[in-house]
């Protein structure tokens, strides 16, 4: 039985006086949530101030995204020595980074060896695109991105990372998955993957998130599901009420069926 973790992704939202006034707004309902992992993922410019604001509470810090050297003439990015006093996590892989900036799985796998080594929990984003599931490949695509963000890495490393499914045509859609279809490329392409390349042990302890449109209304259906251990939420973590909300039904489902 694993510690669920609910994890907003702010993305591209929220200049600094609007994240602390949003942070201000559900840190007492989330706060007292106990039996989840909470971690707040906002852009770059807001990690400073939001810390500050997170230092006396049970919720965790997370940035979105990282380059994988630790500095030098890399205009524009962002050093894992940069964020690992900032904060505990990083989402990597994230679909828009992918669809929009060229992230690929070797550069994934570049980041969360750099992460890993910092300190560093990685969120590492996978999922098909609307095409892909369609045409049947949620399999071979799913498969292929964990075995190329994962290439080179200890078992003992893997047990560390939080992996998120977040299938694309479910991403800011209000079409998510279902609970059943999430959990079973869980089950058998992520853990069945990560059994293959390593064991059984391994392929059960890492943590699974599910993400696509998930809100209050929805959130239990995939918390109830044996290999989901949480939740990676875009649109809904923008909304304090709603992320509490989200965070308090998935502590609920989680400690009844255990
Ligand atoms: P939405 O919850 O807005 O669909 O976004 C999901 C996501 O991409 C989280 O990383």
């Amino acid at each position: 039985m694993h510690t669920p973790l609910i994890a907003g992704n702010w993305k591209m939202n929220k200049a600094i006086e609007e994240a602390v006034n949003l942070v201000r707004e559900m840190r007492p309902g989330l706060n007292e949530v106990p039996g989840v992992d909470k971690v707040l993922c906002p852009p770059f410019t807001a990690l400073a101030a939001v810390k500050e604001l997170l230092e006396p509470t049970t919720i965790k810090l997370g940035a979105q995204n990282m380059y994988w050297e630790e500095k030098g003439a890399y205009t524009g990015e962002i050093s894992p020595l940069m964020l690992k006093d900032l904060c505990q996590y990083v989402i990597l892989g994230h679909s828009e980074q992918r669809q929009y900036f060229g992230e690929t799985d070797d550069r994934v796998n570049k980041k969360i060896k750099a992460a890993l080594a910092h300190s560093l929990i990685p969120i590492v984003c996978v999922g098909e695109n609307l095409a892909q599931n369609e045409a049947g490949q949620t399999e071979a695509v799913v498969g292929g991105q964990v075995r190329g963000c994962l290439a080179g890495l200890s078992a003992e490393q893997v047990r560390g990372l939080i992996i998120a499914y977040e299938p694309l045509w479910a991403i800011g859609t209000g079409r998510p998955a279902t609970g059943v279809g999430a959990n079973a490329v869980i089950g058998q392409t992520i853990r069945g993957t990560i059994g293959d390349l390593y064991d059984k042990a391994t392929a059960q302890t890492v943590r699974v998130q599910y993400g696509g449109s998930v809100n209050p209304k929805n959130v239990a259906e995939f918390m109830s599901q044996v290999e989901i251990d949480g939740a990676l939420v875009g649109g809904a973590s923008l909304k304090a009420a709603d992320f509490v909300e989200i965070v308090r039904i998935s502590a609920q489902v989680k400690e009844a069926s255990s």
